[in-house]
């Protein structure tokens, strides 16, 4: 066991209900607080001097000066493992370019599946830790990352294969999910549903077989896979034993409630979701996920997260991290700015990178600071948590802690 402390304060996040608004004094501060920890998970919480008192003979991990701790967040949305750039899709967009005119000068998702099927394991590997690291440096020591770059066989494999080789050379955890279909590939011969098909007949079973990802996601939207080819698609995962998540509502309504249908751990984007369909989603445990790094790097507006808080649903804020829509990467910095457009309290935008995104991921050992949790956290050196989101993401993270241990 071991004791880490004093804290000025230590923000538990614990007993905050799963759904629904919250207001900050509902927030459990510990002034004075430490840590206990037993291997990887928190013992116990609570006066530092107490804490220590009533456990003689133990280590002790002194904190210089004031800090305080928080627990390590959760990202929920990423796509981090990917070749190339697009830098010039993005400077086209500003410039006034449409999708269609990016797509045909070579931009667009279909241009991240050549950069990253022509890059080598090697160099995806090396990148995607990198982002990783970037990751961890922010206090999120829970990624969850997707294929959908690759799009046949041969590619996804190498995605999820490298996710998971990853995996092995950090200590941050990675959630891996398969997203092949992101997007029918060009050189697929075939309509969509035969895409889709041949993901279930071809890819799945090999993700299986290699315990490559026990998720399944899909892009439903005009210009990718249409609502009922999708429905369709994810009860077959469903019966292949995955998770389901969905890219839902970015640009058009109605796939959040699909993903409602089926069972899905969580629907992203929500962009476009209209007021019945934020009710249907505010009845039902899929989690709503505000992805606010999208809306920033398209310049489109934010995810309705206020009306879903207020109508009860489960909202988490994930960063959405990509090539193309959310190069941004710093969830912190993104979560901030979506609190102060559509009004969240600091209690909803914790609780949303904290055990709201955990739940989304199926994992309700971490997000908050209380016995038995995963023993992940981050500290600042700051007297007053509500200066990490104040500083918009500039307040760095002093300490990151996974299984108890400074890395
Ligand atoms: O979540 N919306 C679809 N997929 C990604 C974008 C991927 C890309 O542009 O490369 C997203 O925003
Ligand atoms: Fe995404």
């Amino acid at each position: 066991m071991k004791l880490i402390g004093p804290f000025k304060q230590v923000v538990t996040l614990a007993n905050l209900p799963l759904r629904g608004k919250l207001s900050d004094e509902q927030i459990e501060i510990i002034v004075d607080g430490g840590i206990l920890v037993d291997e990887n998970k928190i013992h116990a919480i609570g006066n530092f001097d107490t804490l220590k008192s009533e456990n003689q003979n133990i280590e002790i991990e002194t904190i210089e000066g004031e800090q305080i701790v928080l627990p390590a967040f959760v990202d929920s949305h990423t796509h981090i493992c990917f070749g190339g750039n697009r830098a010039n899709d993005f400077a086209m967009r500003n410039a006034g370019k449409t999708y269609l005119e990016i797509a045909e000068s070579g931009g667009g998702i279909w241009s991240s599946v050549q950069h990253t099927r022509n890059a080598s394991e090697e160099e995806l590997l090396k990148t995607l830790l990198e982002r990783i690291e970037f990751l961890i440096s922010l206090g999120i020591t829970t990624i969850e990352v997707k294929s959908g770059y690759g799009l046949d066989v041969e590619n996804e494999l190498k995605m999820l294969r490298m996710i998971k080789k990853a995996q092995e050379k950090t200590q941050a955890t990675l959630v891996p999910t398969c997203l092949s279909a992101h997007l029918k590939p060009r050189d697929f011969e075939g309509s969509n549903e035969e895409y889709l098909q041949y993901i279930l007949n071809e890819i799945l079973p090999k993700v299986k077989e290699e315990n490559l990802a026990k998720r399944v996601d899909i892009f439903i939207e005009k210009s990718a896979f249409q609502p009922e080819e999708s429905k369709v698609f994810l009860l077959k995962t469903k019966e292949l034993g995955f998770e389901i998540t969905v890219h839902a509502d970015q640009f058009t309504a109605g796939s959040s409630r699909i993903a409602v249908e089926v069972g899905a751990k969580s629907a992203d984007h929500l962009e476009a979701t209209i007021d019945e369909d934020i009710e249907f989603l505010a009845q039902s445990e899929t989690v709503a996920t505000a992805l606010p790094g999208a809306s920033l790097g398209l310049g489109e507006k934010f995810t309705p997260a206020r009306k879903l808080l207020d109508a009860g649903a489960i909202v988490a804020i994930a960063s959405d991290w990509n090539p193309g829509s959310a190069p941004m990467g710093n969830l912190i910095t993104q979560a901030s700015i979506l609190a102060t457009f559509e009004k969240l309290t600091t209690a909803e935008v914790l609780a949303g990178m904290t055990f709201r995104s955990a739940f989304a991921l199926g994992l309700e050992d971490r997000g908050r600071l209380e016995p038995n949790f995963k023993a992940d956290f981050v500290t600042y050196k700051t007297n007053n948590f509500q200066n990490v989101l104040y500083n918009q993401g500039s307040l760095k993270a002093e300490n990151v802690y996974i299984n108890g241990v400074n890395i």
